[in-house]
């Protein structure tokens, strides 16, 4: 299904697979949609949604978590908006037909290394963390770094097989240099853009990968004048993060650190619902989806959060469309959320900051007026 919005050939065009997956997935898709078209309508750029599907749906339709004619479509568009996969439907499918099998797949069809997933406290939500007002100091804002194409996810062997005393299980964690390498400057880049702290969480008391990890980020660090770099464990990283997460800046760490370290971050905030992420390569295409997943006991129920996916279809603008245009229509989603917020709209999942309490979709249609009021005041 492909629909447009703007249209006229001055205009800049954005050519976006839209992937709406699993359980909550379609509800908040949607809802990023909607914000999509008001923000790139304001900023006069088109866009084009070719809408396909992955991971549950997928299993139904096809057989397969990612038809090949799927990965072939993402790799024709200029980025990749995902809502979520996976459920309790699919759960006792062998590994390669399974649901999130799909994602892992895309991602390295893509090529894509580094997945970027900004952790921000909304000072209208500061009451919906539950950490006490003195531990979040002078708010969160961080951004977690992590390593995608590598680690746990992608080492073979992985299997459970039968040995001569019983089942075993193996999973393989494995990085060459030159993955660690790539991310590792990339978040020193981030860091001299930001705040000057990078923190560089691994297991190196215990693990290889984690030895050769600090190596490399110890032979780069003098690259990046005016970045201070610091090692942590990830255990210790975990209980920091609870008892001084306004410390944190830039991390970054390997896959499966990353994926848990960043869900921590998102109940810090006060909701996983409203944590946004980017995946990036080498070619300049990205995967744009929230940090969540699919989520099944909300699903169909307009319960859900949809301001994760909504703040990635700001990274989309920010990171796909490398001009004026992008960041402006990243900038009028990123200030069309806060003035919600500040209005006092709540998902429930936030409810116990109090505000007036919204479904999925209106909670959408609340940031398309927003972006659309501030349209207007322009003129
Ligand atoms: N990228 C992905 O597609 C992705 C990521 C993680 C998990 N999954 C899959 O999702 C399924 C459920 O996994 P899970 O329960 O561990 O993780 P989950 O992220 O779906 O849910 C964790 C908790 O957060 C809540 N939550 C999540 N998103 C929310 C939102 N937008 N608004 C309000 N509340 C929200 C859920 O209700 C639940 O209590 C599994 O099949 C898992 O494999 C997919």
């Amino acid at each position: 299904m492909d629909s447009e919005t703007g249209g006229e050939a001055s205009k800049a065009r954005l050519r976006v697979a839209l992937l709406p997956g699993d359980g909550i997935g379609p509800e908040v898709t949607a809802q990023a949609v909607k914000v999509m078209k008001a923000a790139a309508s304001a900023e006069g750029v088109s866009v084009v949604f070719n809408q396909m599907p992955i991971g549950g749906e997928a299993i139904e339709q096809t057989g397969e978590p990612i038809p090949e004619r799927v990965l072939a479509g993402c790799q024709r568009s200029d980025a990749v908006f995902l809502g979520a996969v996976g459920g309790p439907r699919w759960n006792n499918l062998p590994r390669a037909k399974r649901p999130e099998t799909g994602l892992l797949a895309l991602r390295q069809e893509l090529g894509l290394w580094a997945n970027l997933r900004p952790v921000k406290m909304y000072d209208p939500l500061a009451n919906a963390s539950p950490l006490r007002p003195e531990s979040l100091g002078h708010g969160v804002d961080m951004m977690v770094v992590r390593e995608l194409s590598g680690g746990l996810y992608y080492g073979r062997p992985s299997e459970c097989r039968e040995e001569g005393n019983g089942r075993v299980a193996v999973d393989t964690m494995w990085y060459t240099s030159r993955q660690i390498e790539r991310v590792v400057r990339l978040a020193f880049t981030l860091a001299q853009e930001r705040r000057g702290h990078l923190l560089s969480v691994d297991k190196a008391n215990v693990l290889s990968c984690s030895r050769l990890w600090r190596e490399i980020v110890d032979g780069v660090v003098s690259d990046y004048p005016g970045v201070r770099a610091e090692h942590m464990y990830v255990d210790a990283a975990a209980a920091e993060l609870v008892l001084r997460p306004h410390r944190f800046d830039v991390v970054v760490t390997e896959n499966m650190f990353g994926d848990i370290l960043s869900d921590l971050g998102g109940a810090l905030v006060g909701s996983l619902g409203l944590l946004p992420s980017a995946s990036l390569g080498d070619d300049g295409r990205g995967l744009f989806e929230p940090v969540h997943g699919s989520a099944p006991s909300l699903a169909g129920q307009d319960k859900a959060n949809p301001l994760g996916a909504i703040l990635s279809a700001a990274l989309l603008f920010r990171y796909s469309l490398p001009d004026g245009r992008g960041a402006g229509a990243a900038d009028r989603i990123d200030c069309a959320v806060l003035q919600v917020l500040r209005d006092g709209y709540r998902t429930l999942d936030l409810e116990v900051s109090g505000g007036r309490i919204v479904g999925t979709r209106a909670m959408g249609d609340l940031v398309v007026e927003a972006i659309d009021g501030g349209m207007r005041n322009e003129k």
